[in-house]
């Protein structure tokens, strides 16, 4: 299993703090923010990392960075040069893939639950991740029937089916590459992720799981403050860097 950290973005909604730095660099209490993805990936064993950034400000993730060996893992990085969407990583990230599986977190994506379990066991098809949230039209939605079995996925929905909104951690085995490759852009202009999901339901092999603890994706000053508050109450004390 290969990781990859999905930093890209020019993270708009956040300026001017993003005039300074990329987005997921920004402090979240006393760490930046991509620490917080990386101790997921890093607490599950992962030990070689994709970072993809995108072009401006790409020299801080080599200076707090480097190789990886003070994480005791390897990191590589790659451009992503226009926000192209989610799914592009996979693309960017085919050779260094290779034929492995991969979970792919997103750089502003914090969680309070330690996912090694469901990242160690993982063995073939797709797994993904599901939350109640209040304002599920800023997500990916997942729709479930009455046993927990999922039976939509919806990009950003102007009429939600649900509140299970789907977070930024993404578990694919390797075909997700080819499904990658074969998706068109959406009326954003972006591959989806939710097309590679999609696929994976139509075959019957995406796992959506729930959980307990909280997620934040920290994209915007609420939730970037929400972040910050979570990181100094519960994170701190559990963090491994
Ligand atoms: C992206 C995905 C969306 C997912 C969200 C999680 O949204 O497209 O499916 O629910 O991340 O943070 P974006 O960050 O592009 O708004």
């Amino acid at each position: 299993m290969k990781g990859i950290i999905l930093s890209g973005g020019s993270g708009t909604r956040l300026r001017p703090l993003t005039s300074m730095t990329s987005k997921q660099l920004l402090p979240v209490y006393n760490r930046p923010m991509i620490y917080y993805p990386l101790n997921t990936l890093l607490r599950a064993g992962i030990k070689e990392i994709l970072i993809i950034i995108a072009p401006d400000h790409a020299g801080n993730y080599l200076n707090l960075l480097g190789s990886g060996k003070d994480f005791g893992a390897k990191f590589t990085y790659e451009i992503q040069d226009e926000p192209r969407g989610l799914a592009e990583a996979f693309i960017i990230g085919e050779s260094f893939l290779d034929n492995d599986s991969v979970a792919m977190i997103l750089g502003d994506n914090i969680f309070e639950d330690d996912f090694s379990q469901e990242i160690k066991e993982f063995k073939s098809g797709g797994r993904i991740f599901a939350k109640e949230v209040e304002d599920p039209k800023r997500f990916g939605v997942v729709e479930f029937d009455q046993k927990m079995k999922a039976l939509s996925i919806q990009e950003k929905p102007e009429n939600p089916k649900s509140n299970f909104a789907i977070p930024g951690l993404y578990i694919f085995d390797n075909r997700v590459v080819d499904f990658a490759k074969s998706v068109e852009p959406s009326a954003r202009g972006e591959i989806e992720i939710t097309e590679i999901q999609q696929r994976y339901l139509d075959l019957g092999e995406l796992d959506v799981r729930t959980f307990n603890g909280q997620w934040v994706d920290a994209g915007t000053f609420e939730s970037l403050h929400a972040a910050g508050d979570l990181a100094k109450n519960v994170l701190d004390k559990k963090m491994m860097i």
